[in-house]
């Protein structure tokens, strides 16, 4: 028999940006079957500020992306953004019994319990939990202790959490738009990471940067599991603010500067600048553009070295850094990031689906799309409430998946 498709559905709700991205799939397959974006209001440095605006985004984004795949939406993989989203290490250790006990999933669910206890605060909500591995009687590097026997059960893992209030607010925009997030909300440039990197890049070691309008973020993997995600809350907006007051120019004429005219790579002519509006002509010199936006792009990249030196990584990545986001279309944005981190960099091209236009294989759509992607991998391993108690029974997770050991652990 014919298998059937299902649909995957990711959210991303930008500052300055809503982008939906509708998939089917089948078997391995995903197809992208609607895709749209729309501007936002009502959201400042990634967080709701406002719950009506971005309600009518994802609205319309939605019915734009109805409209091109006649299918309706009411689920979906929704990411979070801000400065408040952050993983702490943690490590617990539980007594299971006598030496032939054999590890069951309360054990599972027990040690994730007493390893959490006391590291989120009580103002912190728990989106994810990535086991790195557990010990038993002292073996270390276990992936998968079900089944196993010992009396003592350690695990070491990576607890990402995020502020409640702001997750409460992102989950009242949802509940408007009548949208029905899909699990708890995934940090944005957690989501990237599917979309522009591949398994062995992650196993190697790969930070992803996603570079937004008011907000820049960093998610760290290595030995294929998430070691590290933090966001600072600067992004591209900034740059063209700056531009907009250092030449005492209106922020459209800024804007335009930035995404037609400017390197992040200094000299590379010394022709002026000429904007024009109507009859209007606005001339810059190229150096006092370039002087404005240099110091801005270094304000971001030292904000992305201080957490790539919190967390450990501080030139310490092999596969370097892949740049998504509106921001990282910036011309030699690579170039410049490759001397500032002292890693390797490149722009992300999203991959992993079929059947899509040119149009979102695009840094600016590698969230959304990551989004559709998790939400895939949810689907198959089952949704979980707020709480990340499971709500259905679930299937067996696909090996190898982001979530696959989450989703073991609240099975
Ligand atoms: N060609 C380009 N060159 C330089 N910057 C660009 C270009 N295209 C878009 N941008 C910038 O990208 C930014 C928007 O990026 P994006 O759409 O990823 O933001 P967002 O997801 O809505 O915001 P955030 O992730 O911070 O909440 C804007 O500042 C815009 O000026
Ligand atoms: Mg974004």
């Amino acid at each position: 028999m014919e298998e059937k498709a299902r649909f995957a559905v990711g959210i991303d709700v930008g500052t300055n940006f809503v982008r939906t991205v509708l998939g089917t799939v089948k078997g391995e397959e995903v197809s992208v079957i609607g895709y749209g974006e729309v501007p936002t209001e009502g959201m400042r440095r990634g967080v709701v500020k406002e719950l009506v605006p971005p309600a009518k985004a994802i609205d319309e984004c939605l019915a734009k992306v109805e409209g091109m795949s006649g299918v309706k939406v009411d689920r979906a993989n929704v990411g979070i953004n801000g400065a408040h989203i952050g993983s702490v290490k943690i490590d617990g250790m539980i007594a299971v019994g006598v030496a032939e006990h054999e590890i069951n999933e309360d054990d599972i669910v027990r040690i994730a319990d007493t390893a959490i206890a006391g590291k989120v605060p009580a103002n912190r909500e728990t989106l994810a939990l990535v086991p790195y591995e557990y010990i038993l009687d002292g073996q270390g590097g276990i992936r998968e202790p079900l089944g196993m026997h010992g009396a003592r059960l350690e695990l070491r893992a990576n607890v990402v959490s995020a502020l409640t209030p702001d997750c409460e607010n992102l989950r009242k925009v949802c509940e408007s738009a009548a949208i029905e997030p899909h699990g708890p909300f995934e940090p944005g440039v957690v989501a990237a990471a599917r979309a522009v990197t591949n398994s062995s890049q992650r196993e190697n070691g790969v930070g992803v940067v996603d570079m937004g309008g008011a907000t820049t973020s960093l998610a760290i993997f290595d030995e294929g599991e998430l070691q590290f995600v933090g966001v600072i809350p600067i992004g591209s907006n900034d740059v063209t603010k700056d531009l907009a007051t250092v030449l005492a120019t209106i922020p459209d004429v800024a804007e335009e500067i930035k995404v037609r005219f400017v390197s992040a790579v200094k000299g590379e002519t010394d022709r002026d600048i000429v904007v024009k509006r109507g009859r209007e002509e606005f001339r810059f010199k190229r150096k006092d553009v370039e002087d404005v936006v240099e110091a801005r792009l270094e304000e971001i990249f030292e904000g992305i070295r201080k957490m790539l030196t919190a967390a450990g990584y501080d030139r310490r990545l092999p596969e370097g850094l892949v740049l998504c986001g509106g921001g990282a279309k910036l011309r030699n944005i690579d170039m410049f990031a490759r001397k500032q981190v002292e890693l390797a960099a490149r722009i992300a091209k999203p991959s992993g689906i079929i059947g899509v236009s040119e149009d979102i294989l695009k840094p600016e759509y590698a969230t959304a799309i990551g989004l559709m992607l998790g939400d895939n991998e949810r689907a198959s391993i089952d949704s979980f409430d707020g709480n990340n108690k499971a709500k259905k029974k679930q299937k067996k997770p696909k090996e190898g998946s982001l979530f696959s050991r989450i989703a073991k652990l609240f099975k």
